[in-house]
């Protein structure tokens, strides 16, 4: 989601900086862009890290000038019962879905104040809505994002800069699909098992699962002037998933 949105800002006519916990993941997507003729720029971003943070945030203003639209697309999933949920395994989850927001408004602040505007746009689930037996640190994780998106929405609605959470249900990316460290799926969890395809398909009224385009639209909107009055809330892009 996060490279499928870049590339559609670069097609709009955004400069992006393309900020990953992998620099080579990152360096890709902005090569690809700059190759289309766009503009592009990566650094390095463990969004765990207050440090890293103030890095990429400098990097994005020497590179590209200035910094008016943040889009946290990162995130980290362990699909185990909570019997199996592990005290690092929670860690981690709250450290780079949640705290990584956290730091991440911090970082970007500053920024946008120097700009004069911002948008700040969060990426929820539909465990921002409700939340299953399985894995409680994601649920936590992704609905403590309604209350800091909206605590950021007032806090910086005086500095021109607005907070959005956009809630995608089922997309189609390696999040759901391959095993990644910060992912990982095994066959039981992967949406490679049609069984596991087809369950996620059935619980989507659209009758399809989401791709990264879909969800890189609303990223787009919400950060334009035709959303100037959407702020503290939370979009769902879901096929009809969470009614
Ligand atoms: N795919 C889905 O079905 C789905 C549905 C709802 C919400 N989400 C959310 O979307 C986000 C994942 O996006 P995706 O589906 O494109 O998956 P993805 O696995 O393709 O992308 C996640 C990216 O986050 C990066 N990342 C992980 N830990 C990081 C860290 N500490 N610092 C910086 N970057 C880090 C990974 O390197 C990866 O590039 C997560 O927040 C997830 O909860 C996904």
């Amino acid at each position: 989601m996060g490279s499928a949105t870049a590339r559609l800002y670069a097609h709009e006519g955004s400069d992006v900086c393309i900020a990953d916990v992998s620099g080579e993941r990152a360096e890709a997507v902005a090569k690809e862009i700059v190759d289309a003729g766009g503009r592009a720029t990566s650094t390095v971003l463990d969004v765990s890290q207050s440090a890293s943070w103030e890095n990429a945030v400098s990097a994005t203003e020497e590179a590209l000038g200035h910094l008016d639209i943040m889009v946290n697309l990162s995130g980290s999933n362990y699909r185990v019962s909570f019997d199996d949920q592990t005290e690092e395994m929670w860690r981690r989850m709250i450290d780079v879905n949640l705290t990584g927001c956290f730091l991440g408004i911090k970082a970007v602040v500053p920024a946008m104040r120097r700009t004069g505007r911002g948008v700040i746009l969060h990426v929820g689930s539909l465990a921002s809505i409700r939340q299953g037996a399985g894995s409680p640190a994601y649920g936590v994780s992704k609905i403590g994002l309604v209350a800091l998106t909206r605590s950021a929405a007032r806090a910086y609605a005086g500095d021109k800069i607005r907070c959005v959470l956009i809630s995608p249900s089922h997309v189609d990316t390696n999040f759901i699909r391959n095993d990644s460290e910060h992912s990982p799926n095994s066959w039981e969890t992967s949406i490679d098992n049609p069984e596991n395809y087809e369950r996620r398909k059935a619980s989507t009224p659209q009758g399809r699962l989401c791709e990264p385009e879909d969800i890189a639209k609303t990223f787009l909107f919400a950060a334009t002037e035709e959303a100037a009055m959407i702020t503290g809330s939370m979009i769902t892009v879901d096929g009809g998933a969470g009614m």
